[in-house]
């Protein structure tokens, strides 16, 4: 098993006119479980598609390890994958579904049957193997596509395209935690895609975030929210998504509207920048400018948090804040983003926001 290496690789399904996935250079690195990110329609499966073989690509080359696979037929890459939606021999029994992967690349018979009894008890299938597949429900027979796709050993990688889409809500959790422990034990290359960020950022090692046919932004769950590279990863992840306020830049100072709200960090001409800043990093207090100066609209009590929403010069803006605090509607306060707030120049983050010098602590 090796690296999975993208040398260039774009596709576009339309003789050139739009990509769906642009040309891209990235390296799947060997036995790490990635979470592919992106909304509906941003290239997922295509890239997907093209790690397996199923598409071949417009440009680039792809290389596993030494070995360039570009021309190489899906049934020549050794590839496992899990698609949305049941594939398996309806009439085959549980039992041999699973082996099915096996006895094809001729497992001696007692190999075949350790491989079928760990996965079947992983995925909690032991008392299905006898059934025949057509009678499960489509909920057990995805489970059933989840465990072909995990059951041989020496895989180049096991691609997941929205694995568990038909599962019952609360199995998911189950079966994605029950994924990981495969994945600790086979040590193979995943690749999981979703559009869920709760399903990405709990799963992976390393999630890939897609927007527009374009890696935006890769990175550990934490890198993503503390750090977002991009507008999109700050939208895309944390609930609710990042602010994202228009603002200048002069003399080293960031300005919202007429408001100082800190020291411009980076390499930045003047002129317009967007300010982004996650809700858990707005501080809110009564009388203490800089700052910027914001009228409250509404409080969500959220139990364990309030959600402050504030409106500043026609823009709206979100804080989360401890339960224990009372802020009214109606009223108004200073916003203060000092901490992890970051500028953005045509969606790319370009910079970051400092405290002002003698700037008094709340
Ligand atoms: N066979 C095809 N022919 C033409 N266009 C296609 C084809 N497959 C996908 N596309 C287009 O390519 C783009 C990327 O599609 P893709 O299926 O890779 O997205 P995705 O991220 O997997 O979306 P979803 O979350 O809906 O599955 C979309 O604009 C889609 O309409
Ligand atoms: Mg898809």
């Amino acid at each position: 098993m090796a690296d999975i290496r993208l040398e260039g690789v774009g596709h576009s399904y339309d003789g050139g006119r739009t990509w769906a996935l642009k040309p891209l250079t990235w390296t799947w690195r060997d036995g790490r479980a990635y979470a592919l990110l992106g909304p509906s329609g941003c290239g997922k499966t295509t890239l997907l598609n093209i790690i397996s073989g199923l598409l071949s690509p417009t440009v680039g080359r792809i290389w596993f390890g030494e070995r360039e696979v570009t021309s190489v037929p899906t049934a020549g890459r050794n590839i496992a994958q899990v698609f949305q939606f049941p594939v398996l021999y309806e009439e085959m029994s549980v039992y041999d579904n699973l082996a099915f992967p096996l006895r094809n690349r001729r497992y001696p018979k007692a190999e075949v049957d350790q491989r079928v009894r760990t996965v079947s008890r992983l995925l909690g299938l032991d008392d299905q193997l006898g059934r025949r597949s057509r009678r499960l429900d489509p909920g057990r027979q995805q489970i059933v596509s989840l465990g072909r796709g995990l059951v041989r050993p020496e895989v180049a990688a096991v691609l997941l395209d929205e694995p568990l889409t038909v599962i019952d809500p609360a199995l998911k959790w189950t079966l994605r935690s029950k994924l990981k422990e495969i994945h600790r034990d086979t040590g193979h290359t995943l690749v999981y895609v979703t559009h869920d960020q709760t399903e990405a950022l709990t799963f992976a090692d390393e999630v890939v975030v897609l927007k527009d046919g374009e890696i935006v932004q890769s990175g550990t769950p934490a890198e993503l929210f503390l750090s977002p590279a991009h507008e999109f990863v700050g939208h895309f992840i944390g609930s609710p998504g990042m602010n994202v306020l228009p603002a200048e830049t002069a003399d080293g100072l960031v300005m919202v509207g007429e408001a100082v709200v800190g020291r411009a960090v980076g390499e930045l001409p003047p002129g317009p920048v967007n300010v982004g800043v996650r809700p858990e990093f707005v501080r809110i207090t009564a009388h203490d400018p800089p700052g910027l100066q914001a009228r409250i609209t509404g409080v969500d009590r959220m139990g364990a948090y309030h959600l402050v929403h504030a409106e500043a010069g026609g823009h709206e803006l979100v804080a989360k804040v401890d339960a224990d605090s009372a802020y009214s509607p109606g009223t108004t306060a200073f916003f203060h983003f000092a901490d992890a707030a970051f500028l953005f120049r045509d969606e790319v983050r370009c910079g970051s926001i400092a405290p002002l010098e003698g700037r008094r602590e709340a």
